[in-house]
Parts: structure tokens; C-alpha cells; sequence
């Protein structure tokens, strides 16, 4: 375990969790490392939320703001959700535990585009940082820290926090050093310069992070799994998803609108993302590249068979036997993945410039290709906007995937109004649905809801949105954007209040 702290000065600060924990103070700001479910701290946040509790019963006041870079897992967002540790979240949770909270009105959540939170520290308005608690793979003979199983938002932390908590994790493979480019030119305006990547393989970087020694109060030494939640099998849904995908780009090379290794490809989170890659490996497009947030079991496949090069990426998503693989293979897998700080994977610059072609999942849509990926029925947080929007916004195409409905039916996923916006019609040019694909580009709101309509919503539904659409045009005050806003929403209100949006 020592030899993971390679410099003798380090070595002295070795502690425990306990110990470490306690120099975290009621109110204190603290950036936690931690994206999707890897590399996050396994040990401190578990301290720290028996520590809370232990305040808690005395009757005193403990909770703290919680940075980090994106999810993270039940050690740390659910343990210090469970017992009412934090006062502010931001800028992603996926966590049941701390949703809850957010939507119990205990934790106060600012839910933001992942590529914005680190330039929002360096501004200073959310505060000061007071503690940085990050993982990292082992400290090197000089003093660098090697990253482990994500970047997120760690650079930043580690130089803004006024003291520093590491966790040594040494499950993570020690052959992980060299797969991180850490780039630390970035700077806000009038001293922001060009970011100086042309391609997803590029490193323009270094392979560490820097820290002073003299903000480093605690090491704690680990040697626990990332948790990752395994994917769910393919199902038909999101086969069909994928499929419909997979041939809207092989259409697009014959158009030529795309080279024949399509452009670098955005995968988003969760299962129907990972079903889309799954469908990539069988499909016909060679040499891919990646420009991305994370890499998931299906990008591995990808890059195992030789169908994709390069992934770019802050963090990995694995399942746990994905994960396994990739710490039992690091050393090889170095050469085809790069894992930079979040500011950087997300970077608007280097997504429009390469063309990203960008997937992403959604709550929502509606009959004008608005959509909403964050929020059920109009006011109760699901996750959160992540990534989608750094992507969407910027990409060559942005594509956004849902099953046609949700709950066994009772929720059509196509409504006439979305309850919530995150990303507009404007930013929304493929709608994909098992039923089918809308694809929106060029075209005008009547033109889009006639696609949408026929294409992707499900035949349940159908009816009724064209009933909608149709009555609108006869009520609306214009006839650009027809809706009956006295029964736009009626949809949420009935499954609200009967359970479904059918009709009775
Ligand atoms: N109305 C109400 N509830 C809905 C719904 C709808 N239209 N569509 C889905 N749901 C519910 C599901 O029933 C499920 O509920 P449960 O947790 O009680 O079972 C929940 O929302 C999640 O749905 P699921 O189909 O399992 O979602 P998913 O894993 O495919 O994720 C998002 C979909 C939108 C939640 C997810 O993609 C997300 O968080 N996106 C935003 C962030 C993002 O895009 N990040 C990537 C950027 S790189």
C-alpha cells in the first residue's frame, strides 16, 4: 500500500478517515472528485456523514455545499444525502437517495452544464472553496498526483481549495498513469486562448496534476471498487432506438454529409446510449473516433474489435466487470483513451470545431422538438442537464433518444408541451423514439410536429396529438407556433391526477 506514495514528504500525512473528516466544518464549500460512479472518494464523505449525524443528534447545525463533477455514488451522495449533510448541490446527481432531498426541498441543487462549473469556481461567485477531497491513483516520487478513473473537475479543486484531503485508492490500476492529458492553459476571458486540439487523439496537456504540498492536511489511504451500476440488457426498444440511429447515419455518408468514419461520436448516459454503441460494433462504419463525457462498456467493445481508435473522455462508466477489465488492461488501453478535465471534454470550442455527432437521452419532447431531459411532470428533479446541452448545443448533429412512453404506457413521452425546457428547438435536430425518427433539420415548427407526430410518438398517442395540433391551429393567437395554452399542459395534470394521460 505505501509504495502507492511514492515521496517520502507525502508519507507523513497519512491518516485516517476518521481524522481526516473532522478537519470538514459545518458550512464549509467542498469539491469532491467523483463522475459517474468513478473515482470518487470512497472513504472521507462516509466519515464525514457519521460525523454529521453525530452533530445532528446533538442538536447542532452541520451541512456543507457539495461540488463535484458529476454523479457520483452511494458512499458519497448518498451518504451524505441520508443524513441531511448538504445544503447546496451542484453541478449533477443521479443518486435516488439524494434526489429525494433535492425534491423534498432539504438540499438546494444548481443544476448546470458540466463544462461551465469550473470556469463558475475560477470566478468565485458560488463561494469560497474551502476543501478539496480527491482520489487519486498514487502520489508520485515528485510529488504529482496520478489521476484515477475520472478528471472531472479535480485540477480545478485541487488548486482552488484552501486544504486538500487525498484519497490513494490503489484498486485502481497504478498503469493508469499516462492515459490523462491535464491542461492547465485554460483561463477566463480577457486571457482565454484558443484550446490548442484539433483532434479527439490529441494531448496538449500533462499527464498529472499539479498540488502544494502545503494545502495537502490529510491522506487517506483506500482500496475499494469504483460502484458503477451494471447496464440493463439490450431490450427491443432500444435495439430499435439504436437501429434507427445507425441507418440515419449510414444514409447521411451516402449523402456525403458525413466521411465514411462518421465524426467524433458523443454517446450519452444510460442504457439506450450504451445500446447505440452496442449497435455501432455490428454496424458498418470503421475507424471511429470519440469526442465524449464518458466511456461505457459499449465504447470498449468499440475499441477492443477496432471499429473505433480513439476515445476521448473525463471519466469512465463501467459496469463492474467493464471496470475490472480496464484496470486488469490499463496499460494497453492508454494508447486509445485519453481522460481530460471536464472543461475541456465538454468544451464547446473543441465540440463545434470537430463536428461532434451527439446522442443523448431525454425525458421529453414536444410535437415542436423542444426538450426536456431533467425534470418529471414540470417541477421534481430526475438527474439533471449534465453534459447534454455543452454537446447539443455545439454538435455537427444532435440526436436525443427515448422510448415513445414511460411507466407501461400511462406516459407519453411525445407531449404537446414539454413541462420543463433544457434544450429548444433550435438545438434539437433528430428525434428518435423505437416507433421511429424525426429528422428535424431545415424545418419549420408545423413541419417538425407533422415528423414528430407520425414518426415517434406511439400509436396510443398519436390521436390525441393530432387532435391537439389540429385544435391549436384553430385557437391559437398565431399560426407559427400553434398551442392551446389552456390545455397544453392538461396532459401532466391528468397523470397527476388519474396516474395516466390517457383519457379515462
Ligand atoms: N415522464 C415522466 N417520467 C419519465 C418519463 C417521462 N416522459 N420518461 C422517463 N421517465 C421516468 C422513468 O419511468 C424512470 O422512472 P423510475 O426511475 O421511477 O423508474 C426515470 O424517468 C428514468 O427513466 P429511464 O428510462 O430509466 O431513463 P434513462 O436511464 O434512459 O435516462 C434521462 C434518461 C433523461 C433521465 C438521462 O438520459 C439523463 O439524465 N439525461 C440528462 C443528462 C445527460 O444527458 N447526460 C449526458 C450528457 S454527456
Amino acid at each position: 500500500m505505501a509504495s502507492r506514495i511514492e515521496n517520502a514528504e507525502f508519507r507523513k500525512k497519512v491518516t485516517t478517515a476518521e481524522e481526516a473528516a473532522k478537519l470538514i466544518k459545518p458550512g464549509m464549500n467542498v469539491g469532491f472528485s467523483g463522475f459517474t460512479g468513478a473515482g470518487y472518494p470512497k472513504e472521507v464523505p462516509v466519515a464525514l456523514a457519521a460525523q454529521i449525524k453525530e452533530a445532528h443528534a446533538r442538536g447542532e447545525e452541520f451541512m456543507i455545499g457539495m461540488w463535484t463533477g458529476a454523479s457520483t455514488a452511494p458512499e458519497l451522495d448518498g451518504a451524505l444525502a441520508e443524513v441531511d449533510g448538504v445544503a447546496f448541490r451542484t453541478p449533477y446527481q443521479s443518486d435516488p437517495i439524494m434526489r429525494n432531498k433535492i425534491n423534498a426541498g432539504i438540499s438546494e441543487y444548481s443544476d448546470i452544464h458540466l463544462s461551465h462549473l469550473a470556469p463558475m469556481v475560477w470566478e468565485g461567485f458560488l463561494g469560497k472553496l474551502h476543501t478539496a477531497v480527491v482520489e487519486v491513483t498514487a502520489i508520485a516520487e515528485d510529488g504529482e498526483l496520478v489521476p484515477s478513473s475520472s478528471v472531472g473537475n479535480n485540477k480545478t479543486y485541487l488548486q482552488e481549495a484552501d486544504q486538500i484531503i487525498l484519497e490513494v485508492n490503489s484498486w485502481q490500476s497504478r498503469d493508469l498513469e499516462g492515459m490523462h492529458d491535464i491542461y492547465y492553459r485554460a483561463a477566463l476571458p480577457p486571457n482565454r486562448l484558443p484550446v490548442p486540439l484539433t483532434h479527439p487523439g490529441d494531448r496538449i496537456g500533462q499527464r498529472n496534476f499539479r498540488v502544494d504540498p502545503k494545502k495537502i492536511v490529510a491522506i487517506v489511504e483506500t482500496d475499494s471498487e469504483d460502484r458503477n451500476t451494471p447496464f440493463k440488457p439490450l431490450d427491443d426498444d432500444s435495439r430499435a432506438i439504436a437501429n434507427h440511429l445507425l441507418d440515419f447515419l449510414a444514409n447521411e455518408v451516402k449523402q456525403h454529409r458525413l466521411p465514411k468514419n462518421l465524426l467524433p461520436l458523443q454517446s450519452g448516459v444510460g442504457n439506450i446510449a450504451n445500446a447505440v454503441l452496442a449497435g455501432l460494433l455490428e454496424g458498418p462504419f470503421d475507424y471511429l473516433t470519440s469526442y465524449t463525457e464518458v466511456i461505457q462498456d459499449g465504447m470498449v467493445d468499440l475499441l477492443d474489435s477496432g471499429k473505433m481508435t480513439i476515445a476521448s473522455a473525463t471519466a469512465f462508466s463501467l459496469s463492474p466487470e467493464y471496470a475490472t477489465k480496464m484496470n486488469d488492461n490499463a496499460k494497453a488501453y492508454r494508447s486509445k483513451i485519453i481522460l481530460r478535465p471536464q472543461e475541456i471534454s465538454n468544451h464547446p470550442e473543441m465540440i463545434r470545431r470537430l463536428g461532434v455527432i451527439a446522442c443523448n437521452g431525454m425525458i421529453e419532447a414536444d410535437i415542436y422538438g423542444n426538450v426536456n431531459s431533467t425534470h418529471i411532470m414540470g417541477s421534481k428533479m430526475q438527474n439533471g442537464i449534465g453534459g447534454s446541452a455543452d454537446f447539443t448545443r455545439n454538435a455537427y448533429i444532435s440526436a436525443f433518444v427515448t422510448p415513445s412512453t414511460a411507466k407501461g404506457g400511462a406516459i407519453s413521452a411525445i407531449v404537446p408541451m414539454v413541462s420543463h425546457h433544457d434544450h429548444t428547438e433550435h438545438d434539437v435536430q433528430v428525434l428518435i423514439t423505437e416507433q421511429g425518427l424525426a429528422d428535424l433539420r431545415g424545418l419549420s415548427p408545423k413541419q417538425r410536429a407533422k415528423k414528430i407526430i407520425n414518426n415517434c410518438a406511439h400509436p396510443a398517442y398519436k390521436d390525441m396529438l393530432q387532435e391537439y395540433y389540429d385544435f391549436a391551429l384553430t385557437v391559437a393567437n398565431g399560426l407559427h407556433t400553434p398551442h392551446d395554452l389552456r390545455t397544453a399542459h392538461s396532459w401532466h395534470v391528468r397523470f397527476l391526477e388519474t396516474g395516466t394521460m390517457l383519457p379515462a
